[in-house]
Formats: structure tokens, C-alpha cells, sequence
């Protein structure tokens, strides 16, 4: 039983979650980092699927790991994060919920390290297909191709791959475009935002947005047949199902795009300039 008390309070058999997105103060509660509509969707979508087998990239406080395990009652369930330390609070929940060996939680694995993630993969799930894969991780280009050729291949026909907060740069484009002047300078009081963005566009680890793995996502189902049967994008996450055709996984989603038209044709990496700063 999985009810909304208020806007951010969610009660599952008993236990109560905190979500919202920025989280503030958690309470005390398991805290997801998604607000009450991308909770209510990623229920129903447990709800739909009945997923036996999951994988879930990004634990942070555990919180939206113990809520999948507490929806789904998955047969196993494996949830990775760059993080190091083992959320105590994640292991109690699932020893209460009688799931501790059922839904492991592996610590210090990055999403971009693909033979890692297999490797977890065939110890977890063996031969098994996958039903279900959430990717709530770095939110960067190549670390999530990285664990969506490794992992996409798996799902069964039918399984659904999530990709959350795809559109997050976006977003924040849209937000700075907005604030920019008449002339679309940048206003001068903004100028410790744009520093910031800055220094993060041009971390080299960054590298580019999702985007381009959902035009890349478009470019496959033109040409791929059944293999990715469809591919949805919402608010905040894409939802691609795996149809019955095999997937060359070996080639990767890069390897499989056909760009006949030149539409990917700018160099990874290659953004369009941003406005100059004013005076
Ligand atoms: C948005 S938070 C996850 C929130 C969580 N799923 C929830 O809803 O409460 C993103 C998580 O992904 C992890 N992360 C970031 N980059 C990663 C990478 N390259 N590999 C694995 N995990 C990564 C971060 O450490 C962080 O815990």
C-alpha cells in the first residue's frame, strides 16, 4: 500500500519517504531525490511492469533504491553509485522489508567503467533478462551511453530503460537565455552564475549533455527495427522499450546509428557559443 499523505510525504507499508526535488530536509524519512509526479510515474510504471529483475544506477542516500525495492518486491535488484560509503539507512530498510539478499547495493562503481558494470551484471543476473533499468546516475553523455550498452541489451523484450533528468542542461539554458538582456548580453549581476557554468562546461569530465544520447536514441529507432520498439520522452525522463529484435551489442548505440542525413554530423563535444557577457 503506497499513498501520498502530502505533497512530498509518500507512506509505503508503513514507511515513510520523503521526495521532493531540490530535496530541503528529509526529516529523518528516507529521502528520494524526485518530486511527487516523478514518483507517482515511476510507480505506475512498477505497477504496469511488475519488474522482476531490476538495475538502478545512482543510490545517493538510498532512498529511491529502498522505494523500488518496496514497490517492486524484485527477485533481484542491483544499485550501483560512484559514491563510497554504504548508506546504512538503505541496508535497515531492506533487512525490515525482508529483501537484504534479494537487492544489493554496490558502492564505488561508475557508470562509465562498461566492463565493471557487466561484470556486476553477470554476478547479479547470470543469463537472466532484465525487466527493468532506472538510470538516475551522472547525467553525462558518455557515462550514460556507457551503462545503456551494456545494460540495454539485456532487457527482455518488453523491458522498459529509464533515463532521468536528460533535459536538465536544457533547462538551465533556457533559464540563463531568459535572463539575459535586451540585447542578449548578460546582465552584469549574473556574472557569478555564468563563472560557475563556465568552470563546469569546461571540466573535462563533463563532456556533452544526455541530449545527444536521445538524438542518437531517435536516429536508432528510424533505422533499427524492433530492437528499441519505442522510445517516449517526458519531463525529466526517456523511456526507451527493448522490442524482439536482437541488438548488436557488441557495435554499441553509436555503432548501430545510421546518420544519413548529417543530423549528429557536429562533433561530440562541439556547443554552440554562448552570448558575451555585457560592457
Ligand atoms: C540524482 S542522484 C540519485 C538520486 C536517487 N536515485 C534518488 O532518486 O534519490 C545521482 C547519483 O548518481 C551518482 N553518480 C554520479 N555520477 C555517477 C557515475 N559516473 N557512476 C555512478 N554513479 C554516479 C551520484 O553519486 C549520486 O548519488
Amino acid at each position: 500500500m503506497a499513498e501520498f499523505i502530502d505533497e512530498r510525504t509518500l507512506i509505503v507499508d508503513g514507511v515513510a519517504f520523503a521526495c521532493e526535488f531540490p530535496v530541503r530536509d528529509a526529516g529523518g524519512h528516507l529521502a528520494v531525490m524526485k518530486d511527487r509526479a516523478m514518483v507517482e510515474r515511476t510507480m505506475a510504471l512498477v505497477e504496469r511492469l511488475s519488474p522482476r529483475r531490476i538495475l538502478e544506477v545512482g543510490i545517493w542516500r538510498g532512498g529511491s533504491t529502498a522505494l523500488l525495492a518496496s514497490l517492486a518486491r524484485p527477485e533481484q535488484m542491483v544499485a550501483i553509485d560512484l559514491l563510497a560509503d554504504r548508506v546504512a539507512a538503505l541496508d535497515e530498510h531492506l533487512e525490515r522489508i525482508g529483501l537484504a539478499d534479494a537487492v544489493q547495493a554496490r558502492y564505488g562503481i561508475d557508470q562509465a567503467d562498461g566492463p565493471a558494470v557487466r561484470a556486476i551484471l553477470d554476478e547479479v543476473f547470470g543469463d537472466a533478462p532484465l525487466d527493468l533499468v532506472i538510470d538516475d546516475g551522472s547525467h553525462i553523455y558518455g557515462p550514460t551511453l556507457a551503462t545503456f550498452d551494456v545494460a540495454f541489451p539485456r532487457l527482455r523484450p518488453g523491458g522498459i530503460y529509464v533515463i532521468e533528468d536528460w533535459n536538465g542542461d536544457h533547462l538551465l539554458g533556457d533559464l540563463l537565455e531568459a535572463r539575459l538582456d535586451a540585447d542578449g548580453q548578460r546582465r552584469p549581476e549574473d556574472a557569478e552564475i555564468w563563472n560557475a557554468i563556465e568552470a563546469g562546461a569546461s571540466d573535462p569530465r563533463r563532456g556533452d549533455p544526455p541530449t545527444r544520447l536521445a538524438l542518437e536514441l531517435v536516429l536508432a529507432r528510424a533505422s533499427e527495427g524492433d530492437a528499441i520498439r519505442s522510445v517516449s520522452f517526458e519531463a525529466n525522463w526517456i523511456v526507451i522499450e527493448r522490442g524482439e529484435d536482437a541488438v548488436d551489442g557488441d557495435l554499441g548505440l553509436v555503432g548501430r546509428v545510421r546518420d544519413h542525413h548529417g543530423l549528429l554530423a557536429l562533433a561530440p563535444g562541439t556547443a554552440r557559443p554562448r552570448p558575451a557577457a555585457a560592457g
